[in-house]
């Protein structure tokens, strides 16, 4: 099979009180394209789990680029803390995700770790202790950037001049998550997605990407990854409403446009995906920056 690497840095648009900086939708789109390249320089390099090693590369160089919402750069939560989710899944049937882990530079490696141990999700605390356990030291990882933001939703939320979609808050936009999906030439798929969480959240609060079937999913008809409003891609189970489709028969880019279109307005979604023979990227408004390489 053709070897393949997609990456994607984030649904989500920009808003007034974070304006687009010139260039920057080109800028974010060469980070993902490297970031492809280097997952599949990754694969091509490895002796086994090909597909894995690809993801894995690919999601640490987007973790490592302050400019997206994963790993160093990510948003912090109300209480101006930061925690971070992350996940990894293969088509062979493995999975492992951390939740509001702190203060690690990249929590996909952590995921990697727990892949090693007999339980799927570690969150928190526990998630925090077996990170230094496993030997990645605390990282200081707080950015400008989030920190603009984090003031921005403090204020947005005090003043009450929230964004449509902030109903409930009334704001959750942001998302920003980082993503991957890999196929090798043995016909295995691999995927893996971290995040910062949203702009407006509560300490604690996780999202899609640490959990199955929401943020990530991979079986024998490929690999799937998700990015935009947690809250609703856990509800809709959208990489695996994705999944679903692809093991129906439609073409990974189909069945992509298809869940992106059923996606609630105003909420944000976009997903990449590979297939046996396929592969395909969208989001809301096409607003997503990505990467390919094969
Ligand atoms: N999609 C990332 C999040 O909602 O946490």
């Amino acid at each position: 099979m053709q070897p393949i690497v997609l990456t994607h840095g984030g649904a989500g648009g920009p808003s007034a009180d974070a304006p687009e900086p010139p260039n920057a939708r080109s800028e974010w789109a060469a980070a993902c394209q490297h970031a492809a390249q280097a997952g599949l320089a990754a694969l091509v390099a490895a002796s086994s789990d090909q597909s894995l090693a690809a993801v894995i590369a690919a999601a640490i160089i987007l973790e490592d680029d302050p400019r997206f919402n994963a790993g160093t750069g990510a948003n912090l939560r109300l209480d101006g803390s930061l925690e971070l989710d992350a996940s990894l899944a293969t088509s062979d049937g493995r999975f492992a995700a951390v939740a509001c882990l702190r203060a690690t530079k990249n929590p996909v490696l952590v995921a990697r770790a727990v892949m090693n141990t007999p339980h799927i999700l570690l969150c928190g605390e526990g998630a925090t202790r077996f990170a230094r356990q496993q030997g990645f030291p605390e990282a200081a990882m707080v950015t400008e950037k989030a920190l603009k933001r984090w003031k921005a939703a403090r204020e947005r939320l005090q003043s009450g001049n929230l964004r449509p979609y902030e109903e409930r808050w009334r704001d959750m936009q942001f998302h920003g998550t980082i993503g991957a999906v890999a196929r090798a030439p043995d016909g295995t798929f691999a995927v893996s997605c971290s995040t910062g969480g949203t702009s407006m959240m509560l300490p604690g609060r996780i999202g899609d990407t640490p959990i199955w079937g929401a943020g990530v999913f991979a079986g024998e008809h490929g690999a799937v990854c998700a990015t935009g409003h947690g809250e609703l891609c856990i509800k809709r189970m959208g990489a695996f409403s994705v999944y679903q489709r692809m093991a129906a028969g439609a073409d990974a880019q189909e069945a992509i446009e298809a869940e992106v279109k059923a996606f609630p307005h105003p909420f944000e979604v976009g997903f990449i995906a590979v297939g046996k023979t396929s592969h395909g990227m969208a989001a809301t408004d096409d607003y997503m920056p990505r990467g390919a390489a094969s």
